[in-house]
């Protein structure tokens, strides 16, 4: 299939269809690098950040993602960094909302730490939005303070709580570290479905420089689900989120499972979506380096053509999949940005 032009759009074709004929239906937008926790796996302790002059507007991320959506997204989730640590965020993330009212967006949402939601849950709910994805890898205080470096568990609880009582439905997102974790995946997921939340887990990638190894952290989740095998009953189901998880029913908690496999199990034949950095760089693929810049159309007129034009192009060569490899021997990480750049 390829991308048609459109009769009253003469620059850009309806929809984003990528060379292997995927629809790009869902944009990941990272609206800060910033982040008041330094997760082990994602940044170094000691990280620069953008100055702010680099930084796209709230105005300027509006009209990128509405410029999106008009090009056929219809998915929309913020990223970060910590998303909500953004000044004002809640106004852009309210006249995004706008999209969900007109039904032009199906879907408005965040990936979180947690750590405002306490304050920010109810006013997101007003927004339209209705499933948020929290970060959490343990509930022990101790092993939260190592991983986060900075955070503080009772507050994510809290805001966690907070967003059930606001009516969201939360997904909580453990990144599966070995000799750091494993052993509470079991405990985690017991709780996560007996208060009512999907559990997905995720296989660490290399991406930027961190402290540590990662050959040391990694651990490949087709273990994991063997040895979950042995003490639950697991059931491959049809349930969709979007993004990249497979998900599970597990018979004795009633709760669903995801997994999110990048190591072992590729998934980017099925990929839907592309990412925006906060200086409003495109990435086609979150594992590779290759990008476009929309900064520049975008301020180059207060017309979309050049935007249009821009997102067509860099869609035109978005890669087949990532190239992660975890081994002894790759000291480099494939990707030299961090995490925290895209966004996951
Ligand atoms: P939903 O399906 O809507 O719940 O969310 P999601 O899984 O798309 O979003 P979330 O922010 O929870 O992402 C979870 C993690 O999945 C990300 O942080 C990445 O680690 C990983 N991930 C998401 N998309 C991709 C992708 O295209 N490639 C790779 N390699 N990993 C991805
Ligand atoms: N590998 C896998 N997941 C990561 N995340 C951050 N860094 C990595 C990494 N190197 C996860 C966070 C969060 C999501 C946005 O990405 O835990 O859930
Ligand atoms: Fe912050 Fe998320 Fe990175 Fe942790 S994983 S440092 S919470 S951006």
């Amino acid at each position: 299939m390829t991308a048609g032009k459109s009769a009253d759009s003469p620059f850009s074709s309806p929809s984003m269809i990528d060379p292997f004929g995927r629809a790009v239906t869902y944009l990941r937008v990272s609206v800060t690098d910033r982040c008041d926790f330094r997760c082990v796996y994602c940044m170094a302790e000691d990280m620069t950040f953008l100055p702010k002059r680099e930084v796209l507007s709230l105005e300027e991320l509006d009209r990128l993602c509405t410029a999106f959506i008009e090009k056929g997204v219809r998915k929309l989730r913020l990223t970060g960094g910590e998303p909500l640590v953004r000044k004002n965020i809640m106004s852009l993330i309210r006249s995004l909302g706008r999209h969900i009212e007109t039904g032009a967006l199906e879907e408005l949402t965040v990936t979180t730490n947690g750590s405002q939601l306490a304050k920010l849950a109810g006013e997101l709910y007003d927004s339209g939005v209705r499933r948020i994805n929290v970060s959490l890898d343990t509930l022990d205080e101790q092993r939260f303070k190592a991983i986060t470096r900075w955070g503080d568990l009772g507050k994510v609880l809290e805001g966690m709580q907070a967003a059930r009582e606001a009516g969201l439905q939360l997904k909580i997102n453990m990144v599966a570290l070995k000799g750091v974790n494993e052993h509470e995946i079991i405990p985690m997921m017991e709780w996560a479905h007996d208060q009512g939340y999907d559990l997905t887990l995720i296989e660490t990638m290399p991406l930027g420089e961190i402290d540590g190894d990662r050959t040391d952290q990694y651990l490949p989740l087709s273990l994991v689900r063997s040895r979950l095998a042995e003490r639950f009953t697991l059931d491959d189901i049809p349930y969709k989120t979007g993004g990249p998880a497979r998900y599970m029913q597990v018979k004795e908690t009633g709760g669903r499972m995801g997994f999110i496999t990048p190591m072992t199990h590729n998934f980017c034949e099925s990929c839907n979506r592309v990412r925006v950095t906060c200086t409003g760089q495109l990435y086609m693929c979150l594992g590779q380096d290759d990008m476009a810049d929309l900064r520049a159309p975008l301020r180059a007129s207060e017309g979309n053509e050049l935007l249009h034009a821009a997102i067509d192009e860099a869609i035109g060569r978005k890669p087949k999949g990532h190239d992660f490899v975890i081994d002894r021997r790759t000291k480099q990480p494939a990707v030299s940005r961090h995490m925290s750049v895209t966004g996951g």
